[in-house]
């Protein structure tokens, strides 16, 4: 099965009466089945993203070969997302080896710039038949393990997306709308009002980072007022990681290792579920 670019997944999903896609972070292949049991049990389409970090780790190829197979089999369907990214080569690496989406981000340059680079990713993007996602506007929190301080938070604004998008044509564009990257406890503040004006004006799908510490009541909201990609990524690190250092512990080195991973893999699972089942 072909790998699906966003707005290919997104006519899916809504033909699945999904409002929205959420987009999870793969943080190791071992979580990799349990992402598409989420999505065969909820029978939604699946929107893996990895950073760059976990793509030099786990190498481009090894992802794609492993993601389209499992797409194959689990008859899901899938688009496999280069999560933030900077570095025009390595969106050429990951285009080279079948990613179906990419995300530019210039969100750290000035606004023309990030124009100027958004649009050489999206005519690479564009003969490949593959998405680009762009950021306008800086989101707190730590990024593939870089930190943006509180005081570079810069949020979105109307006039500088719709000229974003009206000179970009992007696929879709991550608003920095208040939420904030890897929070996993507290609660995000995120600003509707300024989400709903941006998309009036913009009319592109727009994404919104930060998912992890987001309550379920404002998840909605913000689906209602326009976000169609919602990013997950440290929710299911932490869940992960928290089961295996709970069975790790209690166990014994000649156990095999399954049985240390099974519990961290349905964790994912449910997260996945769990959120799944707020973009309806
Ligand atoms: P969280 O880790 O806060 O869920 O954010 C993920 C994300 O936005 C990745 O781009």
């Amino acid at each position: 099965m072909k790998l699906y670019n966003f707005n290919e997944l997104l006519s899916v999903a809504k033909a699945r009466d999904f409002k929205a896609i959420g987009s999870f972070n793969l943080h190791c292949l071992e979580m990799l089945p349990a992402f598409f049991k989420a999505a065969r049990d909820t029978h939604s389409p699946l929107m893996i993203q990895i950073s760059t970090g976990t793509a030099e780790y786990l190498g481009y190829k090894l992802l794609v070969d492993s993601v389209r197979s499992l797409a194959e089999s689990e008859q899901v369907p899938t688009c496999l997302h280069l999560d933030h990214c900077s570095d025009i080569a390595s969106i050429v690496t990951a285009i080279d080896a079948g990613f179906s989406s990419v995300m530019y981000d210039g969100s750290h340059l000035e606004m023309d710039e990030n124009i100027v680079n958004t649009r050489k990713v999206i005519d690479i993007a564009r003969q490949r038949n593959v998405s680009v996602e762009a950021e306008l506007g800086a989101i707190g929190g730590s990024e593939d393990g870089k930190a943006v301080a509180e005081e570079d938070i810069t949020f979105t604004t109307v006039e500088d997306a719709k000229r974003f998008v009206d000179e970009t044509g992007v696929d879709m564009l991550a608003v920095s709308v208040g939420t904030v990257h890897g929070m996993y406890t507290g609660k995000a503040h995120i600003q509707h009002q300024r989400l709903a004006e941006i998309t009036e004006a913009t009319q592109t799908p727009l994404v919104l980072h930060g998912g992890t510490g987001v309550s379920d009541e404002d998840m909605r909201r913000a689906v209602a007022g326009g976000i169609e990609k919602v990013n997950v990524g440290t929710e299911m690190n932490v869940q992960w990681v928290g089961r295996c250092m709970q069975t790790f512990e209690k166990g014994k080195v000649n156990d095999s290792v399954r049985k240390f991973l099974i519990p961290a893999n349905n964790a994912v699972t449910q997260v996945l579920m769990e959120k799944i089942g707020l973009f309806k």
